[in-house]
């Protein structure tokens, strides 16, 4: 936890476009868990969410696990403040963005960071940013702890919870996807209580950088966590050489979803009005032979069939005339 007697320096970090300034205390790494200090998965991270495609939406709701210095945070911060200044759109954009940790030392470190890095925007942007207490594992009531991410909103909206080096062990495993689950679960809902079915498009994930390599019990406890807490995890990208003890400047990045809530509905991209093409899922089932997750579906139409496939491929996208879709597109969430 934070030692309020460690003398701290500004340090300058250059992300892409950006130049932020970084108040950090500049002290051995020992401590695995501090957050004093900006750690290479930060940038990992940064970089990842630069190299995007995004044309940024009109609202942007974002929380960091385990912030500790608010590096990737502040690089969103300059990203999306860049993109709605730069829009030709006269609607107002927001960004939420919540940096949370666990120790109230980090947490003032990111607010003193924040206030180091803020600039001027235009007055279309609305800018919600503040430096939260989470604890992981630890039940939380959201819309008391995020009141503004839970507002709810009828512009298109991407919500994006982040993490940059949160594994450091074994232990942290559980706690950390509990309150990933928690978070994607309860981003996802209050979205969709306002979004037209063409809005919402899957758009509520979890991004994750490495920059030291899981044993294989990290590996093993994160899929069966996986299970336990409804996620799906899928490697974006993977650089460590198997069986090397030389792991520096590798990385790993991740991506978290909820898996489809039973009684959702779906509807699959080669939907048209004339033939809407929706889907109930009825239930996650396991293979007997490789454990793989599948998910069994019904069909809202023609012949009702009742249908089997791999949880992967129902949340894979396709690209159709060069343009990437979701296979299935959330339409409806069953009621809380
Ligand atoms: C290795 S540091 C990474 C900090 C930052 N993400 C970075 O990449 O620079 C891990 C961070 O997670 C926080 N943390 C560790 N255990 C936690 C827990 N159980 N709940 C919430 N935060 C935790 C620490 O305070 C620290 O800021």
């Amino acid at each position: 936890m934070f030692d309020a007697a460690h003398e701290s320096t500004l340090v300058g970090h250059e992300v892409g476009p950006y130049k932020l300034f970084l108040e950090t205390i500049d002290e051995e790494r020992g401590a695995m868990i501090s957050g004093h200090y900006v750690w290479p998965g930060a940038k990992v991270l940064a970089e990842y969410l630069l190299s995007l495609p995004l044309p940024l939406p009109p609202t942007l709701n974002v929380v960091e696990l385990g912030a500790g210095c608010g590096l990737t945070s502040l690089v969103l911060y300059k990203m999306f403040v860049e993109a709605s200044s730069t829009s030709t759109s006269t609607s107002t954009s927001v960004l939420n963005l919540s940096m949370t940790d666990y120790d109230p030392g980090v947490l003032q470190k990111a607010q003193k960071n924040y206030d180091l890095n803020k600039t001027h925007h235009c007055s279309s942007l609305v800018t919600n940013i503040s430096c939260d207490l989470l604890e992981w594992g630890v039940d939380f009531n959201f819309s008391e702890s995020f009141p503004k991410l839970s507002t709810p909103t009828s512009s298109p909206t991407l919500n994006l919870v982040i993490g940059s080096d949160v594994i450091y062990s074994v232990e942290v495993v559980e706690p950390l996807m509990k309150t990933i689950s928690l978070l994607l679960t309860n981003l996802e809902r209050s979205t969709h209580q306002t979004q037209t079915q063409t809005q919402s498009q899957n758009t509520t994930r979890m991004i994750m950088s490495q920059s030291f390599a899981y044993d294989s019990a990290i590996e093993n406890m994160l899929n069966d966590c996986c299970v336990k807490f409804d996620l799906f995890r899928s490697i974006i990208s993977d650089t460590f050489v198997k069986g090397s003890t030389n792991n520096e400047n590798n990385h790993k990045i991740q991506m978290f979803t909820v898996v489809p809530k039973i009684n959702s509905i779906w509807e699959h991209f080669k939907s048209t009005p004339d033939k809407e093409m929706k889907y109930k899922v009825v239930e996650i089932a396991r293979c007997s032979e490789t454990q793989e997750r599948k998910i069994v579906y019904k069909a809202l139409y023609g012949e009702r069939g009742v249908w089997v496939r791999d949880l992967s491929m129902w949340l894979e996208k396709v690209v159709v005339d060069g343009v990437e879709k979701n296979r299935f597109n959330l339409i409806e969430l069953p009621p809380s």
